[in-house]
């Protein structure tokens, strides 16, 4: 690495197959060369039985401390008043981009998901009779999220702005904010309502490049592209902010395969290389995702992809991969 001082990477390796997964990304940055220092931090279910608190205010702290996060799975605790610790993550370090590519051998585009406001605004009335939750949208979310799509869409086809404007009149002002960011930046693009999106994702998934959509839209959607590429093991997500960016896999913890040695590891070291990539080594990025493609091809894979490749097998041969590029 060519910075003054190493890059401090907050691992919260999490619950489930979290830890599982982790310790393979960690190995194959490890393979690559990359360097920086290591803040481990027990956050999720298992401090919580510990300490009856998930996260503590002083881990947000350390969080804010080092440039970035590279977190596992976090088993949401059985408590009625839990707050996601992964959201009070987002909310706090003001992450609102994120980007959640779908690579297979034969597709190939990206979800920008808007990360802090949507659905996920936290403002709710909770009652026994009636509940509301309050979907806020913000000229200025929309203008950022949509720049965020825009960055990506320039240097690929286009961009699809997905929403519900029919209904749902807050995607009015998401839809026109979204469509005068593309139109000053030049960035060719069409708009779809999200039912439509969530049908063609199905039957013509190659038609889209760069989707850009709310939270919730995002959140809904990002699950079934992982479908549609064959595992939500194989798919990895940044979500970035201003200085500041969290990297996981999409897949939760999984706790039905814990311990098994089968968790895919391909989302967390797909995580990881967009971590590098984000830390200023894109060409570590690139060497990685190269590996885990050659991996992928040669079949060494885990049961949710048909193979009988336990986790371990699969992180060699990303390594070995690694070594012969
Ligand atoms: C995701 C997850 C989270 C979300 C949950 C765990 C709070 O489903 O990252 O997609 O809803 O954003
Ligand atoms: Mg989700």
């Amino acid at each position: 690495m060519s910075g003054a001082r190493a890059k401090k990477i907050a691992v919260v390796a999490g619950d489930g197959i979290g830890p599982e997964v982790v310790k393979s990304a960690l190995a194959v940055l490890d393979a690559a060369g990359a360097d920086f220092e290591k803040v481990p931090l027990e956050v999720g279910l298992g401090r919580w039985k510990k300490t009856g608190q998930a996260m503590s205010d002083e881990d947000l702290e350390t969080i804010k401390q080092c440039d970035c996060v590279l977190l596992g799975a976090i088993t949401t605790p059985p408590d009625p008043n839990y707050r996601s610790v992964l959201l009070r993550i987002r909310k706090e370090l003001d992450l609102y981009a994120n980007i959640r590519p779908f690579h297979s051998f034969k597709l190939d585009f990206i979800i920008v998901r808007e990360n802090t406001e949507g659905l996920y605004s936290g403002i709710e009335e909770v009652g026994e009779e009636e509940s509301r939750t309050l979907r806020v949208i913000t000229r200025r979310g929309s203008e950022r999220i949509a720049a965020a799509a825009c960055d990506l869409a320039a240097k690929r086809k286009k961009l699809t702005i997905v929403h519900k404007s029919n209904v749902l009149r807050s995607d009015r002002l998401f839809l026109k904010t979204c469509q005068k960011v593309a139109a000053d930046r030049k960035v060719p693009a069409e708009d779809m309502l999200v039912d439509a999106v969530a049908y063609n994702l199905v039957i013509n998934p190659g038609r889209f490049d760069v989707l850009v959509t709310s939270n919730l839209f995002g959140d809904i959607l990002s699950d079934e592209a992982a479908g549609v590429i064959g595992s939500l093991g194989l798919c990895a997500s940044a979500n970035i902010g201003e200085g500041h960016a969290l990297f996981e896999p999409i897949h939760g913890s999984a706790p039905d395969i814990a311990g098994k040695g089968i968790a895919n590891p391909i989302g967390a070291i797909r995580s990881a290389a967009m971590m590098i990539e984000w830390l200023g080594e894109p060409e570590t990025a690139r060497r990685i995702e190269g590996a885990v493609e050659q991996t992928l091809l040669r079949g060494i894979a885990t049961p949710d992809l048909g193979k009988s490749y336990k986790t371990a097998d699969v992180t060699q041969a990303v390594i070995a991969n690694l070594a012969k590029k």
